[in-house]
């Protein structure tokens, strides 16, 4: 499939990388049909489109108005609505069985013969999910950086059967959406989470340990090394959830230097998960 044949996208899940993905999508001219399992993660989602499109907007960086760009956008609750679409980008639960049962149905679903199925998943095996799709070398993997609408980046990753026709269409789409993909192979947290994620959980460390408060290590790290955010404000982006699930993964696959810090799993556990929820390493009702 060439990107000129792309017409529709479908895009699974309307969490904070899901809607960033539709959006992304929408801006560049493409139809979204965007599935989420209940009415109120849409809302929520569309919710967060409209505001990111406006900021644009009150800048002048639309070349359309929002309404348009949000007219491209078909929220729906059946998985049966993606029958039409040209390309599938998930971006649901990071939990492989799960992951796993949507692409099944997906098989039965989407009509068209070559269609790509892609996920975003953070460290997810990319093979694993493409073993149960009818057709493994169309499956890649295309992980997008949050927030998605700002960063430039996106990891295009390459499993054991993806065709190199699917690993160039990856790179060709996201340089459609105004990307720039970076391709790497499938291995557990690609190039980004196997990098990025032991640096969060290390600062979370320092914290635990009581070496630095939360303001320094994130203020620290700012000044030594340059980063817009230091780990802990990182990682309320992310949300502290998609950050153990991350870690837990690195840790099973790659060993004791990823065990996840106590601290971080026991905010997940009391519902502190960052922005998306008001409370992280930070309080951000007040904001
Ligand atoms: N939509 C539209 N515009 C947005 C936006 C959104 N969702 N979020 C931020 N912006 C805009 C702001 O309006 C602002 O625009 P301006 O410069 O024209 O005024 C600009 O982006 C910068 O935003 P802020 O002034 O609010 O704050 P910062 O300068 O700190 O930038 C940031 C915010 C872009 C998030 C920056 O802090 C940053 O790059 N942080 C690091 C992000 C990062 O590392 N992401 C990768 C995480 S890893 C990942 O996603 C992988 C996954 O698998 C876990």
């Amino acid at each position: 499939m060439k990107v000129e044949d792309v017409k529709v996208v479908g895009v699974l899940g309307a969490g904070t990388m899901g809607a960033g993905i539709a959006q992304v999508c929408a801006m560049a001219g493409f139809e979204v049909v965007l599935r989420d399992i209940e009415d109120r993660f849409l809302e929520r989602g569309l919710n967060n489109i409209r505001k990111s499109l406006e900021k644009f907007a009150a800048k002048g960086k639309l070349s359309e108005d929002v309404e348009t760009i949000m007219g491209r956008i078909k929220p729906t609750t059946k998985l049966e609505d993606l029958a039409d679409v040209d390309l599938v980008i998930e971006a649901i639960i990071e939990n492989m069985e799960v992951k796993k049962e949507t692409f099944r149905q997906l098989n039965e679903i989407v009509k068209r013969e070559d269609a790509i199925f892609a996920s975003n998943t953070s460290t997810l095996s990319i093979t694993e999910m493409a073993a149960v799709t009818r057709k493994p070398e169309n499956f890649v993997g295309i992980h997008f950086m949050n927030p998605v609408p700002v960063m430039k980046g996106v990891e295009i990753v390459r499993g054991l059967l993806t065709s190199d026709e699917t690993l160039e269409f990856a790179v060709e789409f996201t340089k459609k959406l105004g990307k720039e993909p970076v391709v790497c192979r499938d291995s557990p947290g690609f190039i980004s989470n196997r990098i990025l994620m032991p640096w969060i959980n290390e600062g979370i460390w320092v914290l635990y340990e009581g070496v630095a408060t939360k303001e320094e290590i994130d203020r620290g790290m700012r000044l030594f090394t340059n980063v817009p955010m230091g780990p802990l404000e990182l990682a309320d982006l992310i949300g502290l959830d998609i950050c153990l699930a991350a870690i837990e993964t690195l840790h099973r696959e790659l060993g004791d230097k990823y065990r996840p810090c106590p601290l971080l799993k026991q905010m997940v556990q009391a519902g502190l998960l960052g922005r998306k929820t008001g409370r992280g390493f930070y309080d951000y009702t007040q904001k």
